[in-house]
């Protein structure tokens, strides 16, 4: 049955997309190396015909199918499970850019499109698509919407649901839905696009949007400023939107404990200031008026916090390339800690003015039930939402025994803090494979039903990504 199936993806997709030798590890490990799965074929179509062929197949089949983009998922969404019979659909080849309309500010790419490469076709025309995050050389249209990722950018121009005008995407049953039009207005009814956009692949394919441009920036200005606690961080903020308003592009959180391990995991990039502080904040200005003078205003501002005791020290960069630099040590986090130890990694959401609290909180209740873990704080600050990493570092006597438990431990204690602090386990990251039992021992029973009757909705056989969101009964 296996070559059966082989050879009707074969006829499909052509021999070149069909992957059947080699090394087939990029498609069936997590990129921090932490999930193995295996897969019954790993098939790269070509196109969105290629893509309904095969769904086709697999629903007369009865095969489960894991949809990939980059593989850079923080939460396994994108390898099958391990045993599995399943289909791996890698979308990489589907790259293309189907249009680029400046006065509209549209872009249609295809779902394998890699961010970086959408940022060079929409500077090509004089605009910006201003999603930005670590892995933005790897991670793929298809594999962000899915995601709704977030990233740095988010702050002003919100996370990738906020960048989609339409969706073309393949069912579950091989038929195509297809919303291109890019309309700035359009209420014909139900937007099902939005059921698509962070459902990590289990209700269909993208397979191609039409997203949204801005106005490129030809003015900017960076700083990397440390502060005595989160509070003065917030306060920082909220002084620069109301001097600078939507020009505040990005305004990242950091603990003195993440700049070390940065430092001491890759000695290449170093804290631009003198002593690593307990807290620091990476600041992005930019705007589209190039005599904006965000440099000396930002510079002013600086020295009149400084002067006021609001903020402790900070250097504004001189060029792009010491700009470059702080930002290099920002995307580096996930690098290093996956050298420095087991991190837990938390992907917490509370209201802006609750992050403070819930710091205090969650880093109380890590040192009370795990005093081995250095908390650990990597924030998109002003969207509420903290990476709490509760790190066991390779250094220190770790969980080495019970790492699997541990960091279920861990989990459970750092996200029931976020649920007292109103909040959300889930910010920016989806829920993957990883986070099933939260995503049900957190929601609300309606909540979860009514998630449970989409899923059947969408796809009653079952065979859209199993064992993401949902967990699957395998007796
Ligand atoms: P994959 O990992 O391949 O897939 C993600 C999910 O989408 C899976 O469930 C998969 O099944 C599904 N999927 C993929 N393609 C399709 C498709 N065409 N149709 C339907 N379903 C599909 N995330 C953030 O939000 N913010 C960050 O700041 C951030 N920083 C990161 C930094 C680093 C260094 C790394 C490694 C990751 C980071 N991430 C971040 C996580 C990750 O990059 C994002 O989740 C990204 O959106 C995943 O894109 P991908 O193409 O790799 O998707
Ligand atoms: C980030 O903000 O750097 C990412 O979401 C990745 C991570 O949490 O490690
Ligand atoms: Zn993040």
């Amino acid at each position: 049955m296996a070559d059966e199936l082989h050879r009707r993806l074969a006829e499909i997709v052509g021999p070149k997309g069909l992957v059947v030798d080699g090394d087939t590890s990029r498609y069936l490990i997590d990129w921090r190396d932490r999930i193995h799965g295996d897969a019954r074929a790993i098939v790269l179509p070509r196109s969105t015909e290629q893509v309904a062929a095969i769904v086709s197949l697999a629903a007369s089949e009865n095969v489960p199918i894991v949809p990939q983009g980059g593989n850079t998922s923080m939460s396994y969404g994108s390898v099958p499970h391990s045993g599995d019979s399943g289909i791996v659909v890698n979308l990489s080849r589907m790259n293309a850019i189907r249009e680029l309309d400046r006065e509209g500010s549209v872009v249609v790419a295809e779902a394998g499109t890699v961010l970086t490469s959408l940022h060079d076709a929409a500077e090509g025309i004089g605009r910006q698509f201003p999603l930005h995050l670590g892995a933005e050389g790897t991670a793929q249209i298809g594999g962000l919407i899915s995601s709704n990722a977030g990233g740095t950018g988010a702050l002003r121009y919100g996370p990738m649901r906020d960048l989609v005008f339409g969706l073309e995407v393949v069912m579950p049953d091989g038929k195509v839905l297809s919303d291109l039009s890019a309309l700035r207005k359009d209420n014909r009814g139900y937007n099902l696009n939005h059921f698509f956009i962070g459902a990590e692949g289990t209700l269909g394919i993208v397979t191609a949007a039409a997203l949204k441009l801005h106005p490129a920036l030809h003015a900017d200005a960076d700083a990397f400023v440390s502060v005595e606690r989160p509070e003065m961080a917030l306060e920082l903020l909220a002084r620069l939107q109301d001097r600078f308003d939507t020009a505040v592009q990005a305004f990242e959180l950091l603990s003195g404990s993440q700049i070390e391990i940065v430092g001491n995991m890759l000695p290449d990039i170093r804290c631009p200031l003198e002593t690593v502080p307990d807290w620091a904040v990476v600041i992005h200005l930019g705007d589209p008026d190039p005599e904006a003078r965000l440099r000396d205003r930002l510079e002013s501002l600086l020295e009149e916090e400084l002067t006021a005791g609001r903020v402790l020290d900070g250097v504004v960069a001189r060029s792009s390339t010491q700009a470059g630099e702080f930002w290099k040590l920002r995307h580096s986090v996930t690098e290093a800690n996956l050298k420095a130890g087991m991190g837990v990694t938390l992907d917490i959401s509370v209201r802006v003015s609750a992050v403070p609290a819930f710091l205090a909180t969650a880093s109380e209740a890590l040192r009370r039930e795990f005093p081995d873990a250095l908390p650990v704080v990597v924030s998109h600050l002003g969207d509420g939402n903290v990476h709490f990493i509760a790190m066991f570092l390779f250094d220190r006597d770790g969980p080495e025994r019970h790492p699997m438990e541990t960091a279920d431990a861990v989990q459970v204690l750092i996200n029931d803090v976020a649920i007292e602090h109103g909040g959300s386990f889930s910010a920016e990251h989806g829920i993957g494979r990883k986070l099933v039992g939260e995503l049900k021992r957190l929601s609300p029973p309606e909540r979860y039903d009514m998630m449970l009757r989409i899923k059947s909705l969408f796809d009653p056989k079952g065979i859209m990504n199993p064992e993401v969101l949902f967990p699957v009964d395998r007796r």
